[in-house]
């Protein structure tokens, strides 16, 4: 009996190897040495990440991939807590990579920031601080998610903060819907152009809640708001939102120990657009261009504390479709601007049931 256990772990074991293997995409120093050898990598990245180029863009993109390939090489040979991987970014330029990925013109909006309707005060000032908290582990995070070629990365950011609240409040965790924000909360906030958490809260508080993601699914780009999902038996409401007090890492925690939070930070990096493993601890700054989630913090074996974050790049990119940031850095802005502009949804009020939806339907 004992020995059929073992060989199920084993085989069980060697399939998750195998899987891990089929995904990820290395080269060897070898395919670097000319100008064919690196032709071939390309073909083979491409092939890897199913990207189809005609032939006057191939060759444009092939001295893009060139230029990334060899930084990848150069800074994974480097001493540092992190390392770089030659993912499905590989032959954009850190240019093209910005416009599309991280260009959620956070900073634009954040001027605004002192107008919008947060709740004043901050309810988790006065709460002890675990040493380690991962909410996934919990249940209040649902899987990664791909934003596309789109700057809807705020929805994402608000989204993880709701999903978050929603399951710790109600023990039910539910995928909530970014295209209905990128779609309805057209006010401030500008779909795939960008936006800011903040409004994406003040937003669902006064839509009466987020519907689901299954009711109204992610496209990738701007599209006309379906307003008869607005009024659904499937939504999650919130009443309202804090900010996080600013620059304050400590504060972040007593925040992010009670819930998953949205967070700004800079993401245009070269360092954060070919992330691969590791904890992330520089080369970037505090031009906040794109929102994120929070789900955790904890220190790793040789001493460096992390901040647990959720990208919404596909779960191919970094970690499983995360990344591990610096945490207590001497900057009181934290690692690139994470500490600048966090904020959390606060909900106190319960969803609505079937039998109140439907009669809100019959007054219309
Ligand atoms: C935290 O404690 C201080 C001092 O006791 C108190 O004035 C403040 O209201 C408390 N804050 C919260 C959010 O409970």
């Amino acid at each position: 009996m004992e020995m059929e256990k073992v060989v199920v772990v084993v085989f069980a074991l060697s399939v998750v190897l195998l899987l891990g293997l089929a995904q990820s995409f290395d080269f060897h120093e070898k395919e670097l040495e000319t100008e064919e050898s690196l032709w071939n990598l390309y073909e083979r990245w491409r092939s890897h990440h199913t990207v189809s180029r005609d032939l006057e863009e191939k060759n444009k993109r092939f001295n893009v991939f060139k230029e990334n390939v060899k930084g990848i090489h150069e800074f994974n040979k480097k001493d540092e807590p992190y390392k770089l991987r030659l993912n499905k970014f590989a032959d954009m330029t850190n240019h093209e990579f910005r416009a599309t990925y991280a260009g959620s013109k956070v900073r634009h909006h954040t001027m605004f920031r002192g107008t919008s309707g947060a709740t004043e005060g901050f309810m988790y000032e006065n709460v002890s601080i675990p040493a380690s908290i991962d909410w996934r582990t919990k249940g209040a995070v649902t899987p990664v998610k791909d934003q596309g070629q789109c700057g809807s990365c705020w929805a994402f950011s608000t989204v993880v903060g709701v999903e978050g609240i929603n399951q710790i409040k109600t023990k039910k965790l539910t995928s909530l819907s970014e295209q209905q924000l990128v779609d309805c909360d057209t006010s401030v906030n500008e779909g795939c152009n960008g936006g800011l958490m903040d409004y994406a809260y003040d937003f669902i508080k006064s839509n009466g809640g987020l519907t689901t993601e299954a009711n109204y699914p992610y496209t990738a780009q701007d599209g006309s708001c379906d307003k008869s999902k607005l009024i659904s038996s499937l939504k999650v409401t919130i009443d309202g939102y804090q900010d996080v007090p600013a620059n304050n890492e400590n504060a972040l925690m007593k925040a992010v120990a009670n819930q998953p939070v949205s967070v700004a930070i800079e993401a245009s990096g070269f360092g954060f657009q070919f992330y691969s493993e590791g904890v992330l601890t520089g080369y970037c700054g505090t031009e906040l261009d794109h929102g994120v989630g929070v789900v955790g913090y904890g220190t790793a074996l040789d001493g460096t504390k992390y901040w647990i974050v959720k990208n919404s790049w596909g779960d191919s990119w970094g970690e499983k479709g995360y990344i591990r940031m610096a945490r207590g850095i001497k900057a009181s802005h934290g690692i690139c601007g994470i500490a600048m502009e966090p904020s959390y949804p606060l909900k106190t009020s319960k969803n609505p049931s079937e039998e109140e939806v439907s009669s809100l339907k019959d007054e219309l």
